[in-house]
């Protein structure tokens, strides 16, 4: 057989079996056996050394030519093929757009969580830091630093819930004041919102795990205007312009003057109603100017320093910033409750 020959029947033998070819991994197949390292017309071109010199650039073109030639016949033959597949996988596939879709259901921040970031975004906004600490604390942070000495009569007000005499759940966020004390110099400007536990008995006003978020201030000349004026920015932050606050005396062994701090009543405007029990107001946190025998115990000179610490009680907020009637309803997760918080709805 003549070379020509040879060339015309590999030719004519790809473009038949092309015709015939049913999908693309089969062109493929028919590329690599003719074309690849070890296919015919790439063996056909190694014969060419033995070729005599001049015979070798028209061999050499030749097979070069058909090459290319076979090459667009397998691309083009590739192509039908994969436009043949598609278009019966998408005859396959139909798809009924008219079906209503399944919507998700979309989660809700929990109110208590809402308030509790509304109250640290505040604070945060007018330059105060986050710190955090143990909710399981020793008695030490808890009451000894915070000038609550064993048989002091103010621990009998904290019903606490131990686990041996020395550890305990803590019964306010007040130790993280002890703990940020004996960590870092003043000037202090910090809040720490977190659980906190009493061995209450659960009503509407009162449950045995709450939270609150403290606040702690300390650094040179500070005063109790400071702290009126960081105070009354947070409840209108909170409440809006027309919430008033007020202060009454009070006692907390770890701070000197003390105050309950009360704003104005939002379901009755401070008129009186049941929620607030006629009174107008509520109580929402503690607060007053560190006492110094706590900043001396924590390392801070009380004779240079002064500041202030108030613990603000997150369910008292929440109850009045979304006026719900039963401070419960925040631990029940009913669904149904909780739903109105929802977005997008
Ligand atoms: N720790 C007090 C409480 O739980 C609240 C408080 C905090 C009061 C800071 C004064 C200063 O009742």
């Amino acid at each position: 057989m003549t070379m020509q020959n040879r060339l015309d029947e590999i030719r004519d033998g790809l473009l038949q079996k092309l015709k015939e070819a049913t999908d693309k991994q089969h062109v493929e197949q028919l590329r690599t056996a003719i074309l690849g390292r070890k296919g015919e017309l790439t063996g056909i071109l190694r014969t060419m050394g033995s070729l005599k010199p001049e015979e070798r650039p028209a061999f050499g073109q030749k097979i070069n030519q058909l090459r290319n030639e076979l090459e667009q016949a397998l691309d083009s033959a590739a192509r039908t093929l994969e436009e043949k597949e598609k278009a019966a996988r998408l005859k396959a596939e139909t798809l009924d757009i008219s079906i209503p879709g399944t919507r998700p259901e979309l989660g809700a921040e929990h109110p208590l969580i809402s308030t509790m970031n509304a109250i640290v975004d505040t604070f945060v906004s007018m330059g105060y830091s986050v710190a955090e600490g143990p909710e399981i604390e020793l008695d030490h942070y808890n009451f000894e630093l915070l000038n609550l000495p064993k048989d002091h009569p103010a621990r009998d007000a904290q019903d606490t819930l131990y686990f041996s005499p020395n550890i305990l759940l803590r019964t306010h966020t007040s130790p993280v004041q002890a703990r940020t004390m004996l960590s870092q110099k003043p000037p202090i400007r910090i809040v720490c919102p977190g659980r906190t536990y009493r061995a209450d008995e659960v009503d509407a006003t009162h449950s045995p795990a709450f939270s609150q978020c403290e606040g702690l201030v300390i650094d040179e000349g500070v005063t109790m205007a400071d702290l009126k004026g960081a105070l009354a920015s947070f409840a209108t932050a909170m409440f809006g312009e027309d919430v008033k606050v007020r202060f009454r005396p009070s006692f907390f062994p770890f701070t000197e003057p003390s105050a309950e701090v009360d704003v104005t009543c939002s379901a009755c405007k401070g008129k009186g109603c049941p929620k607030c029990k006629g009174t107008g107001w509520i109580e929402v946190l503690g607060a007053g100017m560190v006492n110094p025998k706590v900043l001396d115990m924590c390392g801070i000179d009380s004779k240079k320093y002064t500041g202030f610490a108030f613990g603000i009680g997150i369910e008292r907020v929440a109850v009045l910033k979304y006026n719900i009637p039963d401070m419960r309803l925040l631990f029940e997760n009913d669904a149904r409750f909780l739903q109105q918080f929802g977005k997008g709805r």
